[in-house]
């Protein structure tokens, strides 16, 4: 037997996954991560604690499954992307690393916009507050000592690979999160990197997602058990290493991401900026494709939200807003509680309730959130067709992707066709295991990354569909109207 191992480094948890070279599931595990908010907009945490919690899951993956660990051959990392781990001449983090839902350097993004509008069209998107590069022009403000002191800048889940291999590394899918990648020549960009003040000597290497890029230090091998060599793959950011997890790797291909965050995303097989959109165009995790994607901050993380504030367990109180469900609700829900990307670049938007009368009980709430949440990937879907791209048809992932009745509500407010995948909810860490696999050279692209079974096709039904179509309207409205308001709230 040969196995491989996928590590997401999330934003809520580290999560693994052991599989053979059929990938069937052999074990897998998930270890929680805190967020540390220690100001309005902040959101943090210490790359010290994401080693730990890798090295608390693979222990767990051990003992589940001793004797398939033993054969492992191959190593994917994925992870929340656009973070900066900042590191000094010793490796060590020099802070906190910030993270992709930080919206602190709103103004360095606006001016990196004003002063380099052209950009863009190489770098694949606006720059946007939660980017790595915007973060870094706000630290050379505001922590200039610690930016002096910057020798290596890393995307997550490279430093779990400093810690693996020993190599400062990365690969393009996560790279293409910087906004400092020349994404159609999948090179680092000499103009975008000058723009905050550094030059690639900062950067990590760069590889393409399904190649090697090192091997696990022999101290590590034997710590966990192994006599021969394991292969660290180049991995992806977690949009992408889920797009490999289902297997979309061709043209065309497109699902809905329901997980802490919300994607919509589709596969090209050339590099198509459309950067007025808010769309981004990036590199995927494997050679000679790059994707399309609307990526929403505020995904099923507003379910649980939700579900906590009303003081109920989520599945109940799902279940009872699906017997209570006659079709579309009369609350609204604006779901932005951490700022928004695609399609408002709002960092300030925050949630809404609107439309509460004395009649309004739990299950009107949080039909309401799902309502809001299906909203914003109509949008989602509006600025893809802004880009030049419409989906027939797309898949539907992430933990969200567990409830069939939120399937159907996004199919009708989607008017498109969705189907959910046997085994879809293993997320990026699976799609890493299979880059995992592809580095160790054990099959080709098609073979590893095929298409799961298909679990289910929700249609639209047409009178909801029509039923749906006024209520996004008002919804788009009420962010318009509030978009002044929020700017000037403070920020809680
Ligand atoms: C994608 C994005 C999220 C994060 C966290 O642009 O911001 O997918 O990677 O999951």
């Amino acid at each position: 037997m040969t196995t491989f191992l996928g590590i997401d480094v999330g934003t809520s948890a580290v999560k693994a996954i052991l599989v053979d070279e059929r990938q069937a599931v052999l074990a897998e595990g998930s270890v929680p991560l805190d967020i540390s908010r220690p100001k309005p907009l902040w959101s943090e945490q210490a790359p010290d604690a994401w080693w730990r919690a890798v090295e608390e899951a693979v222990a767990g993956l051990r003992e589940a499954a001793p004797e398939a660990f033993a054969c492992l051959r191959g190593i994917g990392l994925s992870g929340q992307m656009h973070g900066a781990v900042l590191l000094g001449d010793d490796d060590r983090p020099l802070r906190p690393a910030i993270l992709w839902n930080d919206g602190r350097s709103f103004r360095e993004a606006e001016e990196l916009n004003a002063r380099h509008p052209g950009l863009s069209r190489d770098t694949g998107v606006l720059p946007m507050p939660g980017f790595t590069a915007p973060k870094i022009l706000w630290l050379e403000r505001h922590e200039p000592e610690i930016f002096r002191a910057i020798r290596t800048i890393l995307l997550p889940k490279d430093y779990i690979r400093l810690k693996l291999t020993g190599e400062l590394a990365t690969e393009m899918s996560d790279a293409a999160g910087t906004w400092w990648l020349d994404e159609g020549a999948r090179a680092w960009s000499g103009a975008a990197l000058a723009a905050t003040g550094l030059d690639r000597s900062r950067m990590p290497r760069l590889s393409e997602g399904s190649e090697p890029s090192g091997m696990l230090r022999p101290d590590i091998a034997h710590a966990w058990g192994l006599s021969h060599p394991v292969v660290v793959a180049g991995g992806g950011g977690d949009a992408a290493t889920g797009a490999v997890g289902l297997g979309a790797v061709e043209d065309g291909a497109a699902f809905l991401s329901l997980g802490t965050s919300g994607q919509l995303f589709v596969v090209t097989k050339e590099y198509r900026p459309a950067p007025e959109t808010l769309v981004h165009a990036f590199c995927h995790a494997v050679p000679g494709r790059w994707f399309q994607m609307a990526a929403m901050l505020n995904g099923a993380s507003c379910l649980a939200w939700a579900a906590n504030l009303l003081g109920r367990d989520l599945a109940g109180l799902l279940r009872q807003t699906e017997e209570d469900f006659t079709g579309p609700g009369s609350c609204l829900f604006l779901p932005y509680l951490t700022g928004e990307r695609t399609p408002h670049n709002d960092p300030h938007a925050r949630g809404v309730f609107f439309g509460l009368s004395p009649e309004t009980g739990p299950s009107q709430l949080m039909q309401a959130v799902l309502e809001g949440v299906a909203f914003s990937f109509a949008d989602a879907k509006t600025c893809l067709a802004n880009a030049g791209t419409t989906i027939p048809t797309a898949g539907v992932i992430g933990g969200g992707a567990r409830s069939l009745f939120w399937t159907k509500i996004l199919a009708s407010v989607l008017d498109l066709s969705l189907v959910r995948y046997k085994g879809a909810d293993k997320g990026p860490a699976f799609g890493a295991a299979r880059l995992g696999q592809l580095a160790a050279g054990a099959g080709d692209l098609r073979e590893v990354c095929s298409v799961p079974e298909i679990l289910d096709v929700t249609e639209p039904v047409p009178r909801i569909v029509e039923a749906y179509a006024p209520r996004i309207e008002a919804y788009r409205r009420l962010y318009k109207v509030l978009k002044p308001e929020f700017a000037s709230a403070p920020h809680g």
